[in-house]
């Protein structure tokens, strides 16, 4: 049996998906319906356990205890590539995300352990150009510039399952996408995918702060990201690292990839 926190996510759904299509026996945890983490855990029978940092918030050490007590082979925590980072540069911390908590549970553990420091998810480019690109072919964002290597979340859920099954070495794993783009480039990305003129128009931070708030974006949330660009306007942020290809043992899917997942 594995158990999976957080399995209604983005990547909790695939992961459960691709376990449960290798024959593999699951236990989905979400707080909506079914046993809590804790209570699988105390049944026996656990062979490896995904720690979610959202899902399981400050609750990470307690659950990893419970894992050892209970003869769990192997623990995977997903995490982020900022880790290490001061908490005002994890924005995603105001959210409640525990990325630092969980990836230490996990490695002081004492069983084998894998954490995924993922960069951004492309999924992110929702957020940002999502509710534009509903209106337009206009993209109005800020630091057209700025570049990252955004990875495919079913990446990091094929790159999950393998180290649910202890194929994936053991450790801290940073997982990029294949390719560092500037937001400019993101934009055009799209626009050739979706078969759409978008137009990119550079606006200062403070406008598109401004226009993620009006979104519903905690202000605070906003202001980190706007610094976090700032900070690395003239190097790429995390550039590509070829990890995901060295334990899938194929290329990670690329930003077109991922928007052509998104057309219908
Ligand atoms: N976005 C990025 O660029 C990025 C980069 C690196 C790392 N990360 C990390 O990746 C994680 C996000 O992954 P994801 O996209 O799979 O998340 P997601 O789609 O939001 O799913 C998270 C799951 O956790 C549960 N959950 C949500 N809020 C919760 C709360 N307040 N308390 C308890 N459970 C809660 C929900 O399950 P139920 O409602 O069913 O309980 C939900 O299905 C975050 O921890 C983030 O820090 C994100």
């Amino acid at each position: 049996m594995i158990v999976v926190t957080g399995a209604t996510g983005t990547i909790g759904r695939h992961l459960i998906e691709t376990l449960t299509g290798l024959g593999r026996a699951v236990a989905p945890i979400s707080r909506a319906a079914g046993p809590t983490a804790a209570q699988v855990l105390e049944g026996g029978g656990v062979e490896a356990l995904f720690l979610h940092p959202r899902a399981v918030g400050e609750h990470s050490a307690e659950l990893v205890r419970l894992a050892r007590e209970h003869g769990v082979r192997r623990v995977v925590a997903l995490s982020a590539m900022n880790v290490e980072e001061p908490d005002e540069r994890q924005p995603s911390r105001l959210a409640g995300d525990r990325n630092r908590e969980t990836e230490q549970a996990a490695a002081a553990s004492g069983l084998p352990w894998v954490s995924l420091r993922a960069s951004s998810f492309a999924s992110n480019t929702g957020r940002a150009f999502g509710p534009q690109l509903r209106a337009g072919d206009v993209v109005r964002y800020t630091f057209r510039g700025f570049e990252e290597s955004l990875v495919d979340e079913r990446d990091l859920a094929d790159v999950a399952v393998k180290a649910l099954l202890g194929q994936a070495g053991a450790g801290v794993l940073e997982l990029t996408g294949p390719q560092s783009l500037s937001h400019g480039e993101q934009v055009a990305i799209l626009g050739a995918v979706l078969g759409r003129p978008l137009r990119f128009e550079e606006v200062p931070p403070e406008a598109a702060a401004r226009a993620m708030i009006a979104g519903g974006m905690p202000e605070a949330f906003a202001t980190a990201l706007m610094d976090r660009y700032r900070r690395h306007l003239d190097r790429p942020q995390h550039p590509p690292t070829g990890v995901v290809a060295a334990v899938l043992g194929r290329p990670a899917r690329t930003f077109a990839q991922y928007c052509a997942s998104l057309v219908p």
